[in-house]
C-alpha cells in the first residue's frame, strides 16, 4: 500500500465534520495525526463537545486539541439553523468520557508543522481562524506543509448569503491569510459539495453496514435532511466536509482547476465572497486548485469503505 498521509483534520463538529472524523480515522491511507477543533458551526465549548463525543463513541483515539473560540476580528456566527442548537442535533450520547489534550489546538499545529518533514497535510472543514492564528504566530511553519485540502468557499453560488459560503464568511480575514500562505491548496467548495448529496440510496447502503457507526452515520444525516430541506429545499443533505477528506484518500475523487481565488473583506453584501478567477482575467498568479466535478461513485465508496469498519 501507498504511504500514508500525515493529517491534521480541523474541525467545528457538526453533521458533515462528523462524518469526515468518522471517515478519516479508518481510511488505510491516512495518519490522523490529531484533531483540531475550532467555533464555527457552534460555539467551541460545543463543537468541541461534539467532537470528543464523536471520537469516543467511535472509540477513535486521535488526540482532540480545543483551539480558537471566536473569529480573527469578526463577531461570532453560528448554524443552529442547519446543525441545531447543540451543533449536532439528533443524535444523543453519554458525556463524553474523553477529554481534550492539555495543549491549544494551534500549538499543536505548529509543533506537529515542524516536526513533519514537510509531511503533513492539514484538513479543515470550518472557520480558518486556528489554521491562520498558527500561520500568523509562526510564519515559517508554511514551509513545512505539504498542502490545505479545505472545504470553503464557492466559485457559483453561497450558503449563509447569496455570495459566500459559511465556514469562509464567518472568518474572512483568516481565510484571506489562508489563500496568502502560497501552500498548495485545494478549494473543496459548495459547487463540488453539492454533488456529493446522501441520496436515500446512499443511506440504504449505509444502513446495510449494520454496525453501530453506520447507524449513527444515518441519524446525522436524517437531521441533515431535515434541516437542508426546510433552508434550501434540498431532498438530500450535501456531505460537505468529508469531500476534503476523500481527496486525500483519492486524488481522482474530484477533478480541479488552478486559478487565483481571493476573499472579500470590504463589501457588505459580498463579505467572505471567493472570488475565483476562473477564466483568468486578472492574470494573477493562481493560489488554488478548485474542485469542479466529483466522481460521485468513488467518494461513496470511500465514505462507504471507512464506516463499514467500525
Ligand atoms: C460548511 O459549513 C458547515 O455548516 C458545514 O459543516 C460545512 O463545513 C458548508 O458550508
Ligand atoms: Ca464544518
Amino acid at each position: 500500500m501507498s504511504k500514508k498521509e500525515k493529517i491534521i483534520l480541523d474541525v467545528d463538529t457538526g453533521h458533515d465534520d462528523a462524518i469526515a472524523v468518522l471517515v478519516a480515522a479508518k481510511a488505510e491511507k491516512i495518519d490522523l495525526r490529531g484533531i483540531t477543533v475550532v467555533s464555527g458551526n457552534q460555539t467551541l465549548p460545543k463543537t468541541l463537545k461534539n467532537t470528543l463525543s464523536i471520537c469516543d463513541f467511535a472509540k477513535i483515539d486521535a488526540p482532540v486539541y480545543a483551539g480558537m473560540d471566536r473569529p480573527l476580528v469578526r463577531e461570532q456566527v453560528t448554524a443552529p439553523d442547519i446543525h441545531g442548537e447543540s451543533g449536532l442535533g439528533g443524535p444523543t450520547f453519554p458525556a463524553p468520557a474523553k477529554t481534550a489534550e492539555d495543549k491549544q489546538a494551534v500549538d499543536f499545529i505548529i509543533e506537529e508543522a515542524l516536526n513533519s518533514e514537510g509531511e503533513l497535510i492539514l484538513v479543515p472543514t470550518g472557520p480558518l481562524t486556528n489554521i491562520a492564528t498558527a500561520f500568523n504566530l509562526k510564519p515559517k511553519i508554511k514551509e513545512k506543509i505539504k498542502k490545505i485540502v479545505l472545504m470553503g468557499g464557492a466559485y457559483g453560488l453561497g450558503n449563509i448569503t447569496p455570495s459566500a459560503e459559511f465556514n469562509i464568511y464567518v472568518d474572512p480575514e483568516a481565510a484571506q491569510v489562508v489563500f496568502d500562505s502560497q501552500i498548495p491548496l485545494v478549494m473543496t467548495g459548495l459547487d463540488l459539495t453539492h454533488q456529493a448529496k446522501a441520496t436515500q440510496k446512499i443511506i440504504n447502503r449505509i444502513s446495510e453496514l449494520d454496525n453501530r457507526i453506520a447507524d449513527l452515520s444515518v441519524e446525522l444525516i436524517e437531521f441533515f435532511r431535515q434541516t437542508y430541506k426546510n433552508t434550501f429545499g434540498f431532498d438530500s443533505p450535501p456531505l460537505h466536509d468529508p469531500c476534503a477528506v476523500a481527496k486525500v484518500i483519492d486524488e481522482d475523487v474530484f477533478s480541479t482547476k488552478e486559478m487565483r481565488v481571493d476573499i472579500e473583506l470590504n463589501s457588505q453584501l459580498n463579505r467572505g465572497r471567493t472570488v475565483c478567477d476562473f477564466y483568468n482575467r486578472t492574470k494573477k498568479e493562481p493560489n488554488a486548485e478548485v474542485a469542479i466535478n466529483l466522481n460521485k461513485e468513488k467518494f461513496w465508496n470511500i465514505v462507504i469503505k471507512s464506516l463499514s469498519k467500525y
